[in-house]
């Protein structure tokens, strides 16, 4: 049975149903991604766990207990925010533990899970610091070991990395996703970086337009897109629609595009003659722009090859995702 069930949600603002019919069921110690564009109801969705917002139709349970219309405080589930929300004139230890003060717990017993928290999130020594001098990695560590003090049934994160630079956000996601392993917090968290929920999830849904277009594992949501918006939105970036759209349309990565001067013996999958326009260095390797027929491709190859050369371009039948016509 699942930990954290949500059945036909629906949540307005208004007039407005930005959740249409969501159902997701997460398992006991499972952390779920959420992924999807801007506006597409991430947040909202969390907000409405939360208790936050009222929800319009549809249940959520934990552990079986019905919590649809529970308030906020009746539900033990915590939020970590895109923008820390720590107590700016409280210490680090103050900050973590302030949840467990409010539910009155005992001193000795709040200092005695700070401590522990502390330890956990390596930041032993910093418990009388103030949180204003603490950097963005540090200070989205003591937000995590805050929401963590209380226990939570239910963690969720909305985009708790997005403030931070590059190299602390990779960092971070790693030790997020250890300690979730370690502690087995059931969890969900929103972001919008593909490869930030395929490293951290053990599922993601894929939300567009307020509704889960594909819920799965990463490797399932990647290699096995369920609809065109899906294999978009996993970076499957070029895109051939038949002329006469009765065919089926046919999404795949530049990165699984081979570049060849001349047509490979015995090809199989989709082969496609082209003139190279440009190409951009990306580090790793060269993307380059291919004319081929009407439309522009991209296809990534780790040599440069120079404008106007004439390619063979072939994707195998792996890296083809294809959908019938809409209906
Ligand atoms: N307080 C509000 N009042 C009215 N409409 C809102 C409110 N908050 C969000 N919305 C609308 O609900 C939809 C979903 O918003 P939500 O904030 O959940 O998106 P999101 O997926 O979290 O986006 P982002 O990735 O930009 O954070 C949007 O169309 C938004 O305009
Ligand atoms: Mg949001």
């Amino acid at each position: 049975m699942s930990y954290l069930q949500i059945d036909k949600l629906k949540v307005a603002y208004g007039n407005n149903i930005v959740l249409h019919d969501i159902h997701l069921a997460v398992g006991k110690g499972e952390m779920i991604a959420l992924l999807g564009p801007s506006g597409c109801g991430k947040t909202t969705l969390l907000n409405a766990l939360c208790g936050f917002l009222p929800v319009h139709s549809g249940t959520v349970a934990i552990n079986g207990r019905d919590i649809t219309h529970s308030s906020p405080e009746q539900r033990n589930i915590t939020m970590v925010f895109q923008s820390y929300a720590l107590w700016p004139h409280l210490t680090v230890a103050q900050n973590i533990g302030y949840g467990l003060k409010v539910r009155r717990v005992k001193k000795e017993e709040i200092t005695r899970r700070v401590q522990a928290l502390l330890k956990i999130i390596n930041l032993e020594g910093y418990a009388e610091i103030k949180v204003t001098a603490l950097s963005g990695g540090q200070r989205q560590r003591v937000a995590l070991a805050r929401a963590l003090a209380i226990e939570p049934d239910v963690l969720v994160l909305d985009e708790p990395l997005s403030n931070l630079d590059a190299k602390v956000r990779l960092n971070v996601r790693h030790e997020i996703k250890a300690l979730q392993k370690r502690l087995g917090f059931t969890s969900l968290i929103v972001t919008h970086d593909q490869q930030e929920a395929l490293v951290m999830a053990d599922r993601i849904a894929v939300l567009n337009n307020g509704r889960i277009e594909q819920i799965g594992t990463p490797e399932a949501i990647y290699h096995r897109p369920a609809t065109p918006f899906v294999a978009d939105f996993m970076g499957a970036d070029n895109c051939i629609t038949p002329d006469d759209g009765q065919g089926r349309t046919l999404y795949f990565r530049s990165a699984d595009i081979a570049m060849h001067a001349a047509l490979p013996s015995a090809p199989g999958g989709l082969t496609l003659e082209g003139i190279v326009e440009e190409s951009a260095f990306l580090g790793h390797h060269y993307r380059h722009s291919v004319r081929c027929g009407g439309k522009i491709l991209l296809a990534d190859s780790a040599t440069c090859w120079p404008d106007r050369s004439p390619v063979v371009l072939h994707v195998p039948d792996a890296a083809l995702h294809a959908f019938e016509p809409a209906l």
